[in-house]
């Protein structure tokens, strides 16, 4: 269906896997649309729990957006490429059903920002992170500059934005820009695993904690506290806290059904 993108579903498992490998995965045109389509398809195919982002073959996530394509462009080009990345990002960001990324290689440039744009990430022991944008005259576009600096302190995310310079996973993980790393075999069956924990929990209460999340991040001030507020309020109303209730008071697993 896909050309520049393999999908799977299995068990409410969305897995988008970029597939360019002969260019590292770059994100070009092509697959920025259609990724963009495969966001969409997590918002709207009721059959989707949750969604794992990862790249073709070995060696790369995604090495960043297609530098072929940058050469030509105006002013007005570049931001219009930049404002498309930012929305659909921001997409991915806001997305009610967990979308994780599964890094298992390069993820430089648009890579690290599609990473960064997920609700967390897992990477292979190969993985290497950097917006090297600043070698090509460039700073980040797709929300580099303010997730790297949300996720890992100002200090540290000015050094890698204009330094250009890339870490493995191990620092990744100290700075806390991925949550864990995997053998590169274990990297697709761990990412598996915890959404399969998560699809067992209450779907509206997942999209609650997010979008809240999202909130003390996005808004610094009390946006996030009041959400939480009618958030916690709206549970009372549905099913899945009713049932969630009465099976730990009578002994049982909950069956959620996300009303
Ligand atoms: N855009 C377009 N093409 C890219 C690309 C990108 N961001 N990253 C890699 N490629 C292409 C290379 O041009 C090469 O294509 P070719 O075989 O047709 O010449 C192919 O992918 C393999 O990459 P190559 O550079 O040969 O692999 P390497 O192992 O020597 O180096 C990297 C790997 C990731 C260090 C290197 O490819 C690189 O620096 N890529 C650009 C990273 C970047 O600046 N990203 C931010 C863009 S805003």
């Amino acid at each position: 269906m896909y050309q520049t993108i393999l999908t799977t579903l299995e068990n409410g498992i969305f897995t988008i896997t970029i597939h360019r490998p002969d260019k590292l995965n770059a994100l070009n045109a092509a697959v920025m649309r259609e990724l963009g389509e495969t966001v969409n398809e997590i918002y709207t195919n009721a059959l989707i729990r949750s969604a794992i982002i990862t790249g073709s073959g070995a060696k790369a996530f995604v090495a960043g957006a297609d530098i072929s394509e940058f050469k030509d462009l105006n002013r007005e080009e570049g931001m219009a490429m930049a404002k498309k990345g930012q929305d659909i990002f921001s997409l991915i960001e806001d997305s009610p059903k967990p979308i994780i990324a599964a890094v298992n290689g390069f993820a430089l440039g648009g890579g690290c920002e599609l990473a960064m744009a997920c609700h967390f990430r897992l990477a292979s022991e190969n993985a290497r992170f950097g917006q090297p944008e600043v070698n090509l005259g460039l700073v980040p576009g797709y929300g580099g500059t303010q997730r790297l600096t949300r996720l890992i302190g100002k200090g540290r995310a000015i050094e890698l934005l204009i330094s250009g310079n890339m870490i493995d996973a191990q620092t990744a993980f100290q700075y806390g820009l991925v949550n864990a790393v995997t053998r590169a075999e274990e990297l697709l069956p761990k990412s598996i695993a915890i959404l399969q924990l998560i699809n067992t929990k209450a779907p509206l209460a997942v999209a609650g904690c997010i979008r809240c999340a999202n909130l003390a991040v996005d808004e610094p001030g009390d946006a996030g506290f009041e959400e939480e507020l009618k958030t916690f309020g709206d549970c009372f109303v549905t099913d899945d806290m009713k049932e969630g209730v009465a099976a730990f008071l009578e002994k049982r697993n909950p069956a959620f059904r996300g009303k």
